[in-house]
């Protein structure tokens, strides 16, 4: 479990470091280069790319190469920043306001996450997490996002295949003591629902299999190693490859079936998104806040 706990405070510290960084007139690419060499300079492994996603962009935006995006005022900003230690995965979120005009919407998925983080325990339904959330929501004004939802973790696995749902899905399913779980409600201003949008340059390894074309093969066995089945953006790819190795090498993992891309994930109705994150441990009556 120490590794669980340590990825957590570590994760807290990036966050910490990295929301301070979020300023008017500063780029995104310089927030996240700043990040990252923080991280590298205190030994810390992220568990997938920084991601940057401002106002309608709920989700996955993570900086492109030679990114030009300009923080700006009135600007609500999204940093989502995940650690791994030996595994093990701290994933937390803080949405940041530059001016105070969303100041209400940023609350609504702080309260949201706090109501759910009272409830949490050994044999909750996900159905109640759910309701806990969407009506901690309702009650400020604003509307949960329906089709994005909290995680389970698991070692090297950012999503197990478990939902925390947003809204009240009414599912059964009870967590566990000793489950680790990212708890991440999302409010919009909008109808509450996310659609695709542009390729993210994010993508994860589906699994470990031989391909034939040498630039494929070279990028999945540099990918495995560092990596595994854990997110990576192509920026950092093209710090080790060439253009040309990472092009046709990404293309060749997508046509080979192992290689999944993330879109970007924009409210449907373009409404403004916030969103609050903590992974936590489920114990026997309560939680325990790890990204703390
Ligand atoms: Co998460």
């Amino acid at each position: 479990m120490d590794d669980w706990y340590e990825a957590g405070r570590l994760t807290a510290k990036v966050r910490d470091y990295g929301k301070k960084l979020i300023k008017e007139n500063i780029k995104l690419i310089d927030v996240t280069e700043n990040i990252e060499k923080f991280t590298l300079d205190n030994n810390i492994n992220l568990a997938f790319p920084i991601q940057l996603s401002i106002n309608e962009i709920a989700a996955h935006y993570a900086a492109f190469v030679n990114d030009d995006i300009i923080f700006k005022k009135n600007d609500l900003i999204k940093l989502d920043i995940g650690v791994c230690v030996n595994g093990a995965i701290g994933d937390s979120a803080v949405s940041v306001g530059i001016g105070n005009k969303w100041d209400k919407l940023i609350s609504a998925s702080e309260i949201a996450l706090n109501e759910a983080i009272k409830i949490v325990k050994d044999g909750i339904t996900l159905g109640e997490i759910g309701k806990t959330i969407e009506d901690a929501i309702h009650k400020t004004g604003f509307k949960p996002i329906r089709n994005l939802s909290g995680h389970g973790l698991n070692l090297f696995m950012v999503h197990n295949g478990i939902n925390i749902p947003n809204y009240d899905t009414k599912e059964s399913f009870k967590l566990k003591e000793g489950m680790v779980i990212a708890i991440e409600p999302f409010a919009t201003t909008g109808d509450g629902l996310v659609k695709d949008g542009k390729d993210s340059d994010i993508f994860r390894l589906l699994t470990k299999k031989n391909v034939r074309d040498i630039n494929a093969r070279k990028l999945s066995n540099y990918i495995w190693e560092e990596k595994k089945t854990l997110p990576f953006s192509k920026r950092e790819l093209l710090k080790k490859f060439s253009e040309y190795e990472v092009n046709i090498g990404l293309r060749n993992l997508i046509n080979a079936g192992i290689l999944h891309s993330y879109k970007h994930l924009i409210e449907k109705t373009n409404g403004i998104v916030s969103q609050t994150e903590h992974s936590v441990l489920i114990k026997k009556d309560r939680c325990e806040i790890l990204t703390i």
